[in-house]
């Protein structure tokens, strides 16, 4: 399969993102939550807790940082190390957020409008651009009316992918029809993610 721009893009399969968990190229992973959502919640407007979805939780960093806030935190992968990953840290760290293996795009009949919150984090840049409008569609579908995403979208313009970079105004074009809130650029995101990185903060209509 090729990219837009003809470079050649990776099957995307479960199997593919459990390759790189078990050869240890998961570069993503941070192994700690991403800045950005830390100072959110350290923030005066910071989400209160909710039942929150993370959708391609990896080992669950993030899904972490907000159980260990008083959220309940449904995170969902489909690639079986990082579920295994995360339900680990969960048990270490005493922590009651569920690790549910998933493809996120099978999940709107088992949890249509069930979440007060939608995160995302690199799962957005990690599927095909093609697959972009089924996503917002699956967030809208998951959240309650008045349900909130809370997103890092990584814009950054090098070609090919994953991770699959975007112009924010093309992933602000995609929302909108669907969508209210805020974008705005991270002012902490981790060295090499500078400059590229939104936060969102995305009502239903
Ligand atoms: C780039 S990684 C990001 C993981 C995590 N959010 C983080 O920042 O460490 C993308 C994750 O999404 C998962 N993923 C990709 N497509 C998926 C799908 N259709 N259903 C479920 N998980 C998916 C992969 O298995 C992988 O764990």
């Amino acid at each position: 399969m090729s990219s837009p721009d003809q470079l050649p893009v990776p099957d995307l399969t479960a199997e593919f993102w459990e390759g790189r968990y078990q050869e240890g190229t998961a570069r993503w992973d941070l192994g700690q939550p991403a800045p950005p959502f830390v100072s959110l919640l350290q923030s005066d407007a910071a989400p209160k807790p909710g039942r929150m979805a993370v959708l391609g939780s990896g080992r669950g960093h993030d899904a972490l940082l907000f159980a260990a806030q008083g959220f309940e935190v449904v995170g969902f992968d489909f690639a079986p190390s990082a579920i295994a990953d995360a339900t680990q840290a969960a048990a270490t760290r005493g922590l009651q957020a569920r690790f549910l293996q998933r493809d996120i795009f099978a999940l709107a009949d088992e949890f249509s409008q069930s979440f007060d919150y939608v995160l995302e984090h690199t799962c957005f840049c990690a599927i095909l651009p093609e697959q972009r409008p089924d996503y917002v569609r699956l967030v809208q579908q998951l959240l309650k009316p008045e349900g909130e995403l809370i997103a890092l979208f990584w814009a950054h313009s090098r070609p090919g992918g994953p991770p699959f970079g975007a112009p924010i105004e093309v992933i602000q074009t995609l929302f909108a029809p669907s969508f209210v809130g805020s974008f705005r650029l991270a002012a902490d995101s981790i060295a090499a993610r500078q400059q590229e990185e939104y936060l969102a903060r995305l009502r239903r209509r």
